[in-house]
């Protein structure tokens, strides 16, 4: 048995914000409370820091297989331990597409014995070309934790409409990238002053807007549970509450970034500033925030891109979209939510821990009796200084960027996968 000694355990769904000990016993906790170190094994003593639900990141790209380089399933999971996630779902933009069965078992196979628990979405359609749906039914029963085009939005409202109903008879949801093509010059950097600035034509906010108003009277009709994912406009926060107050089962994601900083940092980090759906202005940062303070955002997602320094190192309408997040993720919402005086401790915590499992429909996210001894272990108030990243990339403009908040250890299945000391 292990005795994790005087930590201040957030638990949302309970409510229990207190200073306990939990007792684990294999793979669960086995208690909460005050115990005698007597009968363990192992105490950690956690010093009066957080322990929470280990992360959960339901967002991110492993590039495994086909663009391995950038990362895999190892270097995704060390990543993503260090960065207190113990959960993630990984996207199907891989070569080959996860648009079959084999290449579904195949990911799952690997992924099985490592530290962090990998889950894996289907697409959508096959190939991501829009045009002709999967086997959902088989690639649910294989284990597809949801579906997606993440990287590529769905314009035939037609097929997506049957997509929805699909996912709602089997029960998981379907997830979806915003941005309409047609409305868009550039991706990756927001129509307005920057672009025109960098002489680009950019990509406007109206672009994901009619995405997601659409989407959102589809999932009222359907009934589908539909998770708008990387929300980065304003107005796009509004529309996913009002569909919510209409009663649709729409969630929606908002990723580090979008939260974090604003078209101005393509000026300052250039294609590491680069994004899709872009960063946009100081006025939709800040209705994130509130969406996210509210609830209407219960979801934090990374969206942990990967990319190699060459490709980032093109100009910028040439460069691809996205920067890796796994391991400044939690650093980013204590300082810019948590100490910008926006959100509670137990509230960040609920966007990256129960707010998440909730979405996906996963029994994970709690410190309970009985529930699996996934936990993360935080100082939430230290400072540092990001450097060394475990990801294979280092793709991020936070980099030598002084954060608040560390995690120092990850714990999954009952088992130390991380100890920063
Ligand atoms: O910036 C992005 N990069 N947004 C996406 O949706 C896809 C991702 C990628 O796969 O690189």
């Amino acid at each position: 048995m292990m005795l994790i000694r005087n930590g201040r355990v957030i638990d949302p769904g309970s409510g229990t914000d207190g200073v306990l000990d939990v007792l684990v016993d294999g793979p669960r906790i086995a208690g909460l409370g005050r115990y005698a170190e007597d009968a363990c094994t192992e105490v950690l003593d956690a010093g009066g820091r957080v322990v929470a639900p280990g992360l959960i990141d339901t967002h991110v790209h492993f590039r495994d297989p086909g663009f391995t380089h950038k990362e895999d399933l190892e270097t995704g999971a060390a990543a993503a331990k260090r960065g207190g996630f113990t959960t993630v779902v990984c996207m199907a933009n891989t070569k080959p597409v996860v648009d079959d069965p084999d290449t579904l078992r195949d990911i799952l196979t690997r992924a099985a014995g490592l530290d962090v628990r990998i889950l894996q979405a289907a697409s959508v359609t096959r190939g991501l070309r829009g045009a002709e749906l999967v086997d959902m039914d088989a690639l649910r029963a294989l284990g597809a934790a949801g579906f997606t085009d993440d990287g590529i939005p769905i314009m035939d409202t037609a097929l997506l409409t049957r997509a929805m109903e699909r996912a709602r008879d089997l029960g998981v949801p379907i997830s979806l990238h915003e941005e309409d093509p047609a409305l868009i010059a550039n991706n990756g950097v927001n129509r307005g002053e920057v672009s025109e600035r960098l002489g680009l034509g950019g990509s406007p906010s109206v672009a994901e807007d009619v995405m997601v108003a659409r989407d959102c009277m589809l999932a009222l009709a359907t009934g589908a549970r539909v998770i708008i994912q990387h929300i980065s406009s304003g107005n796009a926060v509004r529309m996913v509450r009002l569909a919510r107050s209409l009663g649709a089962d729409v969630w929606a994601e908002a990723t580090p970034h979008h939260f974090s900083l604003t078209q101005e940092a393509v000026l300052e980090h250039g294609t590491l500033a680069k994004m899709n759906p872009p960063l946009r202005t100081e006025r939709d940062r800040r209705e994130v925030v509130e969406g996210l303070k509210d609830g209407t955002i219960r979801i934090i997602a990374t969206d942990h891109a990967p990319h190699t320094e060459e490709e980032k190192n093109r100009p910028i309408d040439k460069a691809p979209s996205g920067i890796v997040g796994l391991e400044t993720a939690l650093a980013l919402g204590l300082t810019h939510l948590v100490h910008g005086g926006h959100m509670t401790l137990p509230a960040l915590v609920d966007r990256m821990t129960l707010g998440p499992a909730t979405a996906y429909g996963l029994d994970l996210g709690t410190v309970a009796v009985g529930a699996e001894a996934d936990l993360v272990i935080f100082d939430p108030d230290e400072r540092w200084t990001v450097s060394d990243l475990a990801s294979k990339s280092r793709n991020s403009p936070f980099l030598g960027r002084e954060l608040r908040g560390r995690v120092t250890h990850t714990i999954r299945a009952g088992r130390v996968v991380h100890a920063l000391r």
